[in-house]
Order: C-alpha cells, then sequence, then structure tokens
C-alpha cells in the first residue's frame, strides 16, 4: 500500500460548518493548492476520500468519465446516511437521478430532458423569466426598504421559474420550496428536520409521492411541459420505471432551485461588497454577460462532486487506487491561480472566464443555459432600479458541503 499523505487543512472539505466561513476555507484551500493538490482526507464519519483542488486536475478527472465514474459515490455524504441510500437504490426503492448514473444509461436517460434545457426553449422560456424578474423586484418595492434578500426574493424567483417548466401549479410551489431547503440544507441545523438518516429519508419519501401522482396524472392527460416529457419517455420502446420518473423530477427540482438562488443572493453580496463594480454595471449594461459569469465562478453554489476510480491510476503522480473516491473541489477549482489572474477579485469584465461551477464533461450541468439566463433577467431588471443599496447587517452562509451558499442576507435598498 503506497502512504497516504493528509494535509490537516484538508479535514475542511469534509466540514459542513468549515463551509460558513468562507474566508478560512479559502486559505485552507489555497494552501492546499501549492502544497498538497491530491490529499488524502480521512475523518470520522466519512468514508475516506483524496481532495482535489486544482482545476486542471478536475477537468481531467471529469474527461476520463471510464476510469474515474459517478457510481457508486456522486456526492459527499456521511457513511450511515450513505450507506443506506446506496443500499435503497441497489434494491430499486432509492433514487436514482443523473448523477449517480454513467454511460451509456446516464447518456439515455439525459437526452429525455435535454431538448428542454437548449436555446430554443431558452428562447421560449426568457419572457417568463423577464416576468418573473420584475415580479421580484416589484416585491422588493412593497416589502422595502428593508429585508432578507437570500429568503425573501433569491430563493424563491428560481423556483417560480423552474417550477414553471416543469408545468407545476402554483399552489404546490411552498412544499417544493420546503422539500428542496430540506434536502440540501441537510446540515444546516436552521433547515433540518431532524438529523437522523430516517428523517432524511423522509424527505425524500416526500418528493417521490408527490411525483409519483404527478407521473399518473400526466400518463393520463399529457401536457405541453417537462414534467410531461419525463411522465411519457421511454428507453429502447419501454417507460421509464417509477423511481427513475421520480428521479427525473427531483434532480430537475432540486438542481433547478437552490443552485441558481445561490447564485443570485451571492451575486447581489459580490456587488455590495464591490461597489465600484456595480456602478460599473449601472454604467455599461452591455456588461452583464460577463458579470453573470463572474458571479456564477465567485459563488460556487455546488461545491463539489465527487468520482470513483474504477482501476489504479494516479493524479499528479499520486497513485489512487482502484475503488477510492476523489471529491473535485469546485470552490478550489474557481479560484486557481494558474488559471485566474487576481483570483480573488470580482471582475465584472473577467474573460475568459473559465470556471467550474457548472462541472465538465458529461455531467456538464444541463441547466446551465436556464441558470445563466435567470440570474442575466434578475440583475437586468434590478440594476438599472437601484438609487441606494447596502447591506443592513451581517450575510450568513448555509452550513453544507455540497450545495448552497448565502443563507441569511439583510439589505436596505431604495428602488425606482
Ligand atoms: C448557478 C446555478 C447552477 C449551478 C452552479 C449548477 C451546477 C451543477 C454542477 C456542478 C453539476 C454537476 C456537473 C458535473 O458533474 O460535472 C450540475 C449538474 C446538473 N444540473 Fe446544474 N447547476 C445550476 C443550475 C441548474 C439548473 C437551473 C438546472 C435545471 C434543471 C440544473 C440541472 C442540473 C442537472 C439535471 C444536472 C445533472 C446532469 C448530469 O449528471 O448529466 N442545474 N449542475
Amino acid at each position: 500500500m503506497t502512504a497516504r499523505i493528509m494535509d490537516q487543512a484538508a479535514r475542511l472539505l469534509a466540514d459542513p460548518q468549515a463551509y460558513t466561513d468562507e474566508q478560512g476555507l479559502h486559505r485552507a484551500l489555497t494552501h492546499l493548492r501549492s502544497h498538497a493538490p491530491v490529499s488524502w482526507v480521512d475523518v470520522e464519519g466519512y468514508r475516506p476520500f483524496w481532495a482535489i483542488t486544482k482545476h486542471a486536475d478536475i477537468m481531467d478527472i471529469e474527461r476520463r468519465n471510464d476510469l474515474f465514474t459517478n457510481d457508486p459515490r456522486p456526492i459527499l455524504v456521511a457513511d450511515e446516511l450513505d450507506d443506506k441510500l446506496r443500499a435503497d437504490r441497489e434494491a430499486g426503492i432509492g433514487l436514482s437521478t443523473l448523477i449517480h448514473m454513467d454511460d451509456p444509461h446516464h447518456r439515455d436517460m439525459r437526452k429525455i430532458g435535454a431538448d428542454w434545457f437548449r436555446p430554443k426553449a431558452m428562447r421560449a422560456l426568457k419572457a417568463r423569466c423577464d416576468e418573473l424578474a420584475k415580479m421580484y423586484v416589484d416585491q422588493m418595492i412593497e416589502r422595502g426598504p428593508e429585508l432578507d434578500f437570500a429568503q425573501e426574493i433569491a430563493v424563491n424567483y428560481p423556483l417560480y421559474v423552474i417550477l414553471s417548466l416543469l408545468g407545476l401549479p402554483e399552489t404546490d410551489f411552498p412544499r417544493m420550496l420546503k422539500l428542496t431547503q430540506e434536502l440540501f440544507g441537510g446540515d444546516d441545523t436552521e433547515f433540518q428536520r431532524d438529523i437522523t438518516p430516517d428523517a432524511m429519508l423522509a424527505v425524500l419519501l416526500d418528493f417521490f409521492n408527490y411525483f409519483a401522482a404527478l407521473t399518473a396524472s400526466r400518463r393520463a392527460n399529457p401536457t405541453e411541459d417537462l414534467a410531461s416529457a419525463i411522465a411519457n419517455a421511454t428507453i429502447d420502446g419501454q417507460p421509464l420505471s417509477d423511481m427513475d420518473t421520480a428521479s427525473y423530477y427531483v434532480i430537475v427540482a432540486s438542481a433547478g432551485h437552490d443552485t441558481t438562488s445561490a447564485g443570485i443572493a451571492g451575486g447581489l453580496l459580490e456587488l455590495l461588497r464591490n461597489p465600484e463594480e456595480l456602478a460599473r454595471l449601472q454604467q455599461d449594461p452591455g456588461l452583464m454577460g460577463t458579470a453573470v459569469e463572474e458571479m456564477i465562478r465567485c459563488t460556487v453554489p455546488v461545491k463539489e462532486f465527487m468520482r470513483t476510480a474504477q482501476a489504479d491510476t494516479e493524479v499528479r503522480g499520486v497513485p489512487i487506487a482502484k475503488g477510492e473516491s476523489v471529491l473535485l473541489s469546485y470552490l478550489s477549482g474557481n479560484r486557481d491561480e494558474e488559471v485566474f489572474a487576481d483570483p480573488f477579485r470580482f471582475d465584472i469584465s473577467r474573460d475568459p472566464n473559465r470556471h467550474l461551477s457548472f462541472g465538465y464533461g458529461v455531467h456538464f450541468c444541463l441547466g446551465a443555459a436556464l441558470a445563466r439566463m435567470e440570474i442575466n433577467s434578475f440583475f437586468s431588471e434590478l440594476i438599472p432600479r437601484i438609487e441606494t443599496i447596502e447591506l443592513a447587517g451581517d450575510p450568513e452562509r448555509v452550513a453544507t458541503t455540497f450545495v448552497g451558499g448565502i443563507k441569511h442576507l439583510p439589505i436596505r435598498y431604495s428602488l425606482r
């Protein structure tokens, strides 16, 4: 067996609380990139893994998707829950989404939803996005001059967009909001129902039951929405299993929601912390495209994904044994000084911007175009209407190793 060196800084990657202290975590990641870019992490409660912190290594691993697979460990989950989720998946009673799959099944499943996220479909959704953006900026005026932007605006707007795409009724939106927060805020006590694996599974079951009813209704009465496309999809002439169908809805509803809201809340925080960049954007709306990209780079709404080696291999000269997992730290890759000039600077005209916030390779975020459009619509509506805007308290980050960002962003403002 090869010697495995564990840099103590890498322990933080498995500590949800560490993600609430952005600067502390970035100090640790900066250290890892230069001293231990492939570091072994063995901490209580988690199966050990390799922490990958360099941009080039993350891309290289994602490119080699036959060697480094998503199954059986696509994300970092505490052992106890991981065992249970995996056993359920193997028994055919657990959710199995795109992120749990590898090609060729992954490719077939991804095709089912892909058309709904292509530019043509995005153009059709743009008017709805703009309308919702206006509705939420108007709400800011009604609720002003102070509010918690993260909880009152940023979490709701993307949920409305994604549930509109799916074709779900507005009356169900509050339930979906709670479910996605519980699912992704799993480590944050503010959003937890309970901390046991059973409680987590109860959240999944809620999702499952809701979507099973939706499938039945869309099969009986097909409509022109993504939910119908999923419910009525076939692979090799066969309809999807109930589990595959429910899993598809879950990945779309959950991946399309908390991620984008983290990008919007975090994006606004970046503008508030960098008033000269906000002023530039106000003066030159033509910078919106690169500004949105920079918000997504800096906020890194998805902190990591994992892969598992299917054969003995090596990364940056460090041997990785068959069966061992690697954690791809997008948070670190996006600040890699070898790729980004002045990586900690928020620069709304950064171009090129080869960030890894949407991942890379065959699992590259299916909803990237939608996320970009949503964030663009929102800030295109908000920015020209700002008279004054400032922080009205300390922002707070969610405790999670996976998806999220700013959970409370108190602001004071005046809009026209
Ligand atoms: C700023 C917002 C978003 C970020 C940062 C983000 C990030 C990511 C990342 C990092 C991955 C995994 C990529 C990889 O493994 O290489 C992913 C996958 C995925 N995302 Fe997003 N996402 C966002 C918004 C959305 C939206 C709006 C949707 C809409 C439904 C969406 C749907 C998906 C799906 C379905 C997958 C799985 C793709 C696959 O495994 O083939 N995401 N996303």
